[in-house]
């Protein structure tokens, strides 16, 4: 059977009292595959959050994480202290990080390390730009991501990463991949991840697709055999639209 990730992505929304509130109606709604869902909210509505999904079995998890453990970094937030929030997720690189906030391959690469050494799962945004898919360049700019994002990273660690597949084109844009599309790339980058490690290693791995998934479209992608799920933006701040996306998965 095939394994599925639904992570929700809140970027710069909901206070803790917000937070709060979206965990217990999400909570009230009794998924079926709540340990398959995890929802990542900005670091001050953390412990809301994860205080609100107590014992519904549901993830919770942070945005972005500093690699140093401590230290003159004003304004960023170690792995300790997500650790002590009890965070299970993390995403890393997501592409309004690399575009606004100057993350580059090589920080995502040192924050991968550092999660996985703390037994965090972190969920690897790569994806390209509408300029580079409408040049054809889409799978070498995307296997570029991945080989630099994963440099010194043994199998068995990378076997702890989760990769979204998010076009930058199709990001809170209303205009989602098509099926086929999603599918063609999320297969091309577990062909990437075999050839930098190993066929097991590929074949294992949790690629989501994320990109405008909103609840009318997520079962035709999440049927697709190398999408394992999907990173949800806009669509993951409505507790029904996001538990129709997580049911739309438990029901495949
Ligand atoms: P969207 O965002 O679902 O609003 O397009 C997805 C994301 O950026 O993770």
């Amino acid at each position: 059977m095939k394994k599925f990730l639904i992570a929700g992505n809140w970027k710069m929304n909901k206070t803790s009292a917000e937070a709060a509130a979206f965990a217990e109606e999400l909570k009230a709604k009794n998924l079926p595959n709540a340990k398959d869902v995890c929802v990542m909210a900005p670091f001050t509505s953390i412990e809301a959050l994860g205080k609100g999904l107590e014992g519904s079995g549901i993830g919770f998890g942070a945005q972005n994480v500093h690699f140093e453990p401590s230290g003159a970094y004003t304004g960023e937030i170690s792995v300790a202290m997500l650790q002590e929030l009890g965070v299970g997720y993390c995403v890393i690189g997501h592409s309004e990080r690399r575009e606004y906030f100057a993350e580059t391959d090589e920080t995502v690469n040192k924050k991968l390390k550092v999660l996985i050494a703390a037994g965090i799962t972190p969920i690897l945004c790569v994806g390209e730009s509408l300029e580079v898919r409408e040049q054809g360049g889409e799978q070498t700019f995307v296997a570029g991501q991945v080989i630099a994002d994963f440099a010194d990273i043994p199998a068995a660690d990378a076997a702890k990463v989760v990769i979204a597949y998010e076009p930058i084109w199709a990001i809170g844009t209303g205009k989602t991949a098509t099926p086929e599309q999603a599918e063609d790339m999320c297969a091309f980058i577990r062909g990437v991840v075999s050839g930098i490690y190993d066929n097991a290693t590929g074949d294992g791995m949790l690629i989501l697709y994320g990109g405008s998934m909103k609840p009318s479209n997520a079962k035709e992608l999440l049927e697709k055999p190398d999408i394992n799920g999907g990173l949800i933006g806009g669509a993951s701040l409505k507790v029904d639209d996001f538990a129709a996306i997580a049911e739309a998965a438990a029901s495949l």
